[in-house]
C-alpha cells in the first residue's frame, strides 16, 4: 500500500471513529455508532498492517500477534458477563498502558528510530518517550488496581497512607529531575536509569492513587482511567510517527475526560479533586461494598401479589432499575410488564441514574436490549420532580442510587450524591433478595420509611410472579 493510500484510509476512520462517538452519544444512533467504530477500526488496522511502515518480514510476526490477541478477544466477549464489563473495561486500560510502556522503552532502545535527530528535535522525541512511558505507567498500575477492586479481589476500603499528598508531590519532583537527566543522558545505557527510576515512581503513584480511592468512587476513576488509557495512546502515536494513534488517542483523552466530568457532576465531586486522585475518602464510615450493615429499623415485607394489585390501581409508576437487575437478568420480564400496564392506560416511565450498575450507561443497555422504547427512558434530572405525583415507584435490585441518605445524613460515604428521590410517591417497592447493602456499603433508609414495601427475592423470580398476578 503507498504512503497516499494509507494517508487517506487514517482520514477515512478519522472521520469514522468521530461519527462512532457521535453516534454513542444517544441511544437511537448507537447501534450505528458503533457500526462505524468497527469500520474505522477495520479499516486503520488494515492501513497500518499493510502501510509502508510495515516490512515483509515483519507481517508473519504482527498477523500471528493479531491471531492470538482476537482469540483471547473473542473468548474474554463470549465468557464475560455483562456485570463483570466494567473490569473487562479496567483490564483492557492496563493493556493500553503496558503498550505505551513497551513501546517507549523499545523507541528508546531502537537506534533507528532517532537516526537523524539532533537538538531540539531530538530533545522532543526524548520527551515523548519519557511522558509516554510515564502515563503509559500509571495508567497500567492504576487498572490492575482499579480491576482488583471493581471485581473484589482488593477491598473497596481506601487506603490512606500518612503524608499521602507529600509522597505524590515527593513523586512528581522525583519524576521532574529524573526527567532532566534523561534528556542530558548521551547514551543510551546512560539514560536508563533514570528512565528505569521514572516507570517504577510512575508504577508507585499508579497503586497508589487508585488505591486511596473509596469504593463509592470508582465509577469515576474507571472513567478517568479510560482518558489516561487514550493519553497513553496518543503518546504511542508520538513515539512511533502513526498520526492516526494521535488522533484516536486524543478522542479517547478528550471523551473520556468530559465522561469523567458528567460521572463527577453526578456523584456530586470535584474534577480537579479526582485528577489528583485520593478523594472521595474523607469523613464518613467506612465502606465494605456488598456487606451486610445492621439493619436500623423495621421494614414492611410485600408479596408479589399485592405488588400487582397496587401496580394495577396506580396511574402513574416509575421504575428505577439497578444493578440487581443486571444480575438478575430481569430486564425481559420488565419489559413484559411494562407493556402490560401501558396497555391498561397506565403511564410507566423508566428513571434511570447516571451510575446506576456497575459502568456508564448500564442500564440503558439493558433496557434497550430488552427493547423498552426510548421515549419512556428518562435520566434522574429529568422526572426527580415527579415522584410526588407517581403512586407507585418500584425500585428493581437498586439501592445506593436511592439512598436518602444522601442528602439527610452529612456523614455518609455518599452524602452529596444526588439521588433518585423514589421517597417521595405514594408508595415505593424496593425489590432484591435481603436487607444486605450496596455498593458503597451504607445502610439504606429508605427501607424503612412508612410507605415504603420490601419484596423480598431475586428480581427475575419476583417479577416473573408480579407478571403472573397480573395475568390472572
Ligand atoms: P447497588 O447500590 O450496588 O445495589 C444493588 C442491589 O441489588 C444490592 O443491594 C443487592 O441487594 C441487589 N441485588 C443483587 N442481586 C440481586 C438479584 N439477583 N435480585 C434482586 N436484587 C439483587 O446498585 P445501584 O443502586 O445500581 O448503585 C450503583 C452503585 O455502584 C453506586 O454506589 C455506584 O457508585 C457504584 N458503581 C457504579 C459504577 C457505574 S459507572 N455505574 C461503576 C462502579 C461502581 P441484595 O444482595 O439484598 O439482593
Amino acid at each position: 500500500m503507498s504512503g497516499n493510500l494509507a494517508t487517506v484510509s487514517y482520514i477515512g476512520a478519522t472521520i469514522l471513529f468521530i461519527l462512532c462517538l457521535g453516534g454513542l452519544s444517544n441511544q437511537e444512533t448507537a447501534r450505528r455508532g458503533n457500526l462505524y467504530g468497527m469500520i474505522g477500526m477495520a479499516i486503520a488496522v488494515l492501513a497500518t498492517v499493510f502501510g509502508p511502515q510495515v516490512t515483509a518480514a515483519g507481517l508473519p510476526w504482527i498477523i500471528a500477534a493479531m491471531v492470538v490477541g482476537s482469540g483471547i478477544g473473542i473468548y474474554a466477549a463470549r465468557v464475560v458477563q455483562m456485570t463483570q464489563m466494567p473490569e473487562l473495561v479496567a483490564l483492557m486500560h492496563s493493556m493500553v498502558g503496558l503498550a505505551a510502556m513497551l513501546v517507549g522503552y523499545a523507541t528508546y532502545i531502537d537506534p533507528s528510530a532517532s537516526a537523524g535527530l539532533a537538538g531540539a528535535e531530538k530533545a522532543i522525541h526524548e520527551m515523548e518517550m519519557y511522558v509516554g512511558i510515564l502515563i503509559g505507567a500509571i495508567t497500567f498500575s492504576g487498572s490492575v488496581i482499579a480491576f482488583g477492586k471493581l471485581s473484589g479481589k482488593i477491598g473497596g476500603k481506601p487506603l490512606l497512607l500518612p503524608g499521602r499528598h507529600w509522597l505524590n508531590l515527593a513523586g512528581l519532583l522525583l519524576v521532574i529531575y529524573f526527567g532532566r537527566e534523561f534528556l542530558h543522558a548521551t547514551t543510551v545505557a546512560e539514560g536508563m536509569t533514570p528512565m528505569i527510576v521514572m516507570t517504577i515512581v510512575s508504577l508507585l503513584f499508579g497503586i497508589h492513587m487508585v488505591m486511596a480511592i473509596g469504593g463509592a468512587d470508582m465509577p469515576v476513576v474507571v472513567s478517568m482511567l479510560n482518558s489516561y488509557s487514550g493519553w497513553a495512546a496518543a503518546a504511542t502515536g508520538f513515539m512511533l510517527s502513526n498520526d492516526l494513534l494521535i488522533v484516536t488517542g486524543a478522542l479517547v483523552g478528550s471523551s473520556g475526560a468530559i465522561l469523567s466530568y458528567i460521572m463527577c457532576s453526578a456523584m456530586n465531586r470535584h474534577f480537579i479533586s479526582v485528577i489528583a486522585g485520593g478523594f472521595g475518602t474523607d469523613g464518613g464510615a467506612p465502606m465494605s461494598a456488598g456487606g451486610n450493615v445492621q439493619p436500623a429499623g423495621e421494614v414492611s415485607p410485600i408479596l408479589a401479589a399485592e405488588t400487582a394489585e397496587l401496580l394495577r390501581e396506580a396511574k402513574n409508576v416509575i421504575i428505577v432499575p439497578g444493578y440487581g437487575m443486571a444480575v438478575a437478568q430481569a430486564q425481559h420480564t420488565v419489559y413484559e410488564i411494562t407493556q402490560f400496564l401501558r396497555e391498561k392506560g397506565i403511564n410507566v416511565r423508566f428513571g434511570i441514574h447516571p451510575v446506576a450498575g456497575r459502568m456508564p450507561g448500564h442500564m440503558n443497555v439493558l433496557l434497550a436490549e430488552a427493547k423498552v422504547p426510548y421515549d419512556v427512558v428518562f435520566e434522574m434530572d429529568e422526572l426527580n420532580d415527579d415522584f410526588p405525583q407517581t403512586d407507585v415507584t418500584m425500585v428493581i435490585g437498586a439501592n445506593d442510587i436511592v439512598n436518602p441518605a444522601a442528602q439527610d445524613d452529612p456523614s455518609s460515604p455518599i452524602a452529596g450524591m444526588p439521588v433518585l428521590e423514589v421517597w417521595k410517591a405514594k408508595t415505593s417497592i424496593v425489590m432484591k433478595r435481603s436487607m444486605a447493602s450496596g455498593y458503597a456499603g451504607v445502610d439504606n433508609p429508605l427501607f424503612y420509611k412508612e410507605n415504603n414495601r420490601m419484596l423480598f427475592g431475586d428480581a427475575k423470580k419476583m417479577l416473573d410472579e408480579v407478571l403472573l398476578a397480573l395475568k390472572s
